[in-house]
């Protein structure tokens, strides 16, 4: 099975993937973190990246989509993935179709997670993630068990982006309105687009997005 979860910055994209990872054995791809991985290696799509990030726009088109491209050629692809962060752009949805037209593969599922813009700001200013494992949490709505320390592996390596300041969150809104919210139409016109409501709490999402993939997934 191959998903796109589509949502603004905040929308709970990762959260939601991650879970669906786990339930059903699919593999995510995040390329925010794929993005952010090649900033602290420091490559040449790293350096190429850190200040567009930082800044609160988007990535170019061409770096993005030979990530994907290359990515989902990988081994573990095979049985399914989640993309989550792309598309990010029509441009990288057309190639995205014909990506996956070249390999066999087909879009299964493309979910719109709708959230306002005043609930996304809160979210994003209290997220902190584990840079172990990667597990997100928020300091109201979804802080650890022992504040420090990781539930999922125990690291006490917890931290925040820096793409998540509040001047850099406006930036990040205005792209997603101007660029990203623009394939909306375009998954609907492909008759592939359904949505859940993003501003129910975490685990009343995943209900929702268990009804619409048909599988259960457990709200960990
Ligand atoms: P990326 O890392 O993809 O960031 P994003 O899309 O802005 O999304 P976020 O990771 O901020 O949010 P999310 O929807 O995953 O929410 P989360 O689950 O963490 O991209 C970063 C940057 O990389 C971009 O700005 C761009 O520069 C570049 N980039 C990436 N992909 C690109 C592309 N394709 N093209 C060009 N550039 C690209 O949840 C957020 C918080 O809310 C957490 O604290 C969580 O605990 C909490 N939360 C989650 N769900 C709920 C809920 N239902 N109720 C209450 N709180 C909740």
């Amino acid at each position: 099975m191959n998903i796109v979860l589509l949502g603004p910055p905040g929308a709970g994209k990762g959260t939601q993937a991650k879970r669906i990872e786990k339930a059903l054995g699919l593999v995510q791809l995040s390329t925010g973190d794929m993005l952010r991985a090649a900033v602290a290696a420091g490559t040449e799509v790293g350096l190429k990246a850190k200040a567009v990030m930082e800044a609160g726009k988007l990535v170019s088109d061409d770096i993005l989509i030979g990530m994907i491209a290359e990515r989902i050629g990988e081994p573990d692809c095979k049985n399914g993935f989640i993309l989550d962060g792309f598309p990010r752009t029509v441009a990288q949805a057309e190639a995205l179709d014909a990506m996956l037209k070249a390999r066999g593969y087909k879009l299964d599922h493309c979910i719109e997670m709708r959230v306002d813009d005043a609930a996304l700001v809160a979210r994003i200013s209290g997220r902190y993630s584990c840079k172990n494992c990667g597990a997100v949490y928020h300091d109201q709505t979804r802080p650890t068990r022992v504040a420090g320390t990781c539930d999922s592996c125990g690291s006490k390596d917890l931290l925040r982006r820096p793409d998540d300041k509040a001047e850099t969150v406006a930036a990040r809104l205005k792209a997603y309105h101007e660029q990203t919210a623009p394939i909306i139409p375009y998954y609907r016109d492909h008759g592939a687009l359904r949505s859940v409501d993003g501003m129910a709490d975490m685990d009343a999402v995943t209900g929702e997005l268990s009804k619409l993939l048909g599988k259960p997934i457990a709200a960990v």
